[in-house]
């Protein structure tokens, strides 16, 4: 099956994730894309689109979403999975995703969402 990742990583747990799915579907065709400037992509050729983010104040990464609506041509399947600091889950996480790909006619086969390393601020300030 032909597949794409394509993810949004800000602090590298989603990078972990996706090559950890990637090594997991070593035998079919992937194509690996970490979102850092947007670029509208053709997704025709893609029997299924896998997307990921951590999640940032309750949402998925803008890069995701903005790659999302501004895809020329979209799959018939997609998953999604993403990596949160919370204890709690963010059910609504991938909401403006679903909402752009059932307009599209897109069908999610999955989600999946885990805990990531924690996110820590550090201030040089005392
Ligand atoms: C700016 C920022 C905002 C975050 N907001 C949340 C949040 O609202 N809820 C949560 O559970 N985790 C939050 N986190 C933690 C990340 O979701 C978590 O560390 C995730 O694994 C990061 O994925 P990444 O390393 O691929 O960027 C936040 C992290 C950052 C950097």
């Amino acid at each position: 099956m032909k597949i794409h990742i394509v993810y949004y990583t800000s602090t590298g747990n989603t990078r972990k994730i996706a090559l950890a799915i990637r090594s997991a579907l070593d035998n079919h065709d992937v194509d690996v894309l970490e979102l850092e400037d947007y670029q509208p992509r053709n997704l025709i050729d893609y029997e299924l689109l896998i997307l990921g983010s951590g999640v940032y104040l309750g949402l998925v990464g803008d890069k995701l979403i903005e790659f999302v609506r501004n895809a020329i041509n979209f799959t018939l399947k997609y998953a999604c999975f993403y990596s949160r600091e919370r204890k709690e889950p963010y059910p609504d996480c991938f909401q403006p995703i679903r909402e752009e790909a059932d307009l599209r006619g897109s069908n999610c086969i999955g989600e999946f969402h885990c805990l990531g390393e924690p996110f820590t601020y550090y201030s040089n300030e005392e």
